[in-house]
């Protein structure tokens, strides 16, 4: 509520992800604009053992927000980790991945972990106090300001310990043409996608949101590096959210998304703010995407 009575009406990305939405995401990460999933998964296969050699294996790998833990299997035959412990929000979702994650590596132990990552994680006692290897990929790092992925990233350095790492994945900055496109694919999913935010809206505050009335509109902003997305009324109307009214101008826009987008060279100065230092990166070959490999021992403090 706080979010859209602002003057620039904003909505939290995170409601997104009610049960349609995290269907249509999951649909976006196979459409053929939508290139960060899977230029990702194929840098973790074709690495996966050079990152083992660089972070040891039969490490305690922790991932926060894992959903589905799909992205852990591709590190799993080469990492070996003592013990996976995924942290997500929901509990049913989580338990029934950690059941399909022991059917195709019955060997490995898992101790799921239900919480909110964006406060403080405790971990299962069973998973003991070595360091850790914190795993956080999709370049969902880049939904923060700057500043907060800073903040994030230290509780991860901590969440790893003396002598842990942390291993994300992040979007680059690049051409805009390539962007743009990820975010307007032509089949429209990530209008809808967008779209859906304002459903979710409706049962969580009894609001009259109709999202056909609300236009998808997404952008680069090369100087603040990030794609933009909104919501855009088409024409001036009332939306009753509960006992509140709100008022829309025609063309007037709810900012519903940040998705940042880095430089090597800005996201080694990131880490290095939280007290983290880039080891390594490893990209494709026409230099999307990028995981890194960042080190809590030898660093700055
Ligand atoms: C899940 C935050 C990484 O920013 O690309 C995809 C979400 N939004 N298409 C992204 C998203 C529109 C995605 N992240």
């Amino acid at each position: 509520m706080a979010g859209l009575q602002s003057g620039q009406k904003t909505i939290n990305p995170k409601y997104f992800y009610d049960e349609a939405g995290s269907c249509l995401f999951a649909q976006i990460t196979a459409l053929p604009e939508y290139y960060p999933t899977r230029t990702e998964t194929a840098i973790l296969q074709s690495h996966a053992e050079d990152i083992a050699g660089q972070v040891g294996k039969q490490r305690v790998v922790i991932e926060p927000g894992a959903g589905n833990c799909e992205k852990v299997r591709h590190l799993i035959p080469a990492l070996q980790p003592s013990c996976y412990v995924p942290v997500d929000i929901s509990t049913d979702f989580l338990a029934d991945a950690a059941v399909a994650l022991n059917e195709s590596f019955p060997e490995l132990r898992i101790e799921p972990v239900a919480a909110d990552f964006s406060r403080a994680i405790s971990l299962p006692e069973s998973v003991g106090c070595q360091s850790a290897v914190v795993f956080y990929p999709g370049s969902t790092i880049g939904n923060f300001e700057p500043a907060d992925a800073v903040k994030f990233l230290q509780r991860m350095r901590s969440l790893a310990g003396p002598a842990g790492s942390v291993l994300v994945g992040v979007d680059l900055h690049k051409d805009d043409a390539i962007l743009t496109a990820a975010y307007n694919d032509r089949a429209g999913v990530t209008a809808a996608f967008n779209r859906n935010v304002l459903l979710h809206l409706n049962r969580l505050l009894g609001a009259d949101f109709k999202p056909e009335l609300f236009r998808h509109h997404a952008f680069y902003d090369r100087e603040k590096r990030r794609i933009e997305m909104h919501l855009v009324s088409e024409l001036e109307q009332t939306v009753n959210c509960g006992s509140t009214a709100l008022h829309f101008a025609a063309g007037e826009s709810i900012h519903t998304e940040n998705s940042y987008k880095y430089t090597p060279q800005d996201f080694s100065a990131l880490a290095a703010a939280a007290g983290l230092k880039l080891e390594q990166s490893w990209s494709d070959p026409g230099e999307l995407f990028s995981v890194n490999l960042l080190s809590v021992a030898d660093c700055c403090d």
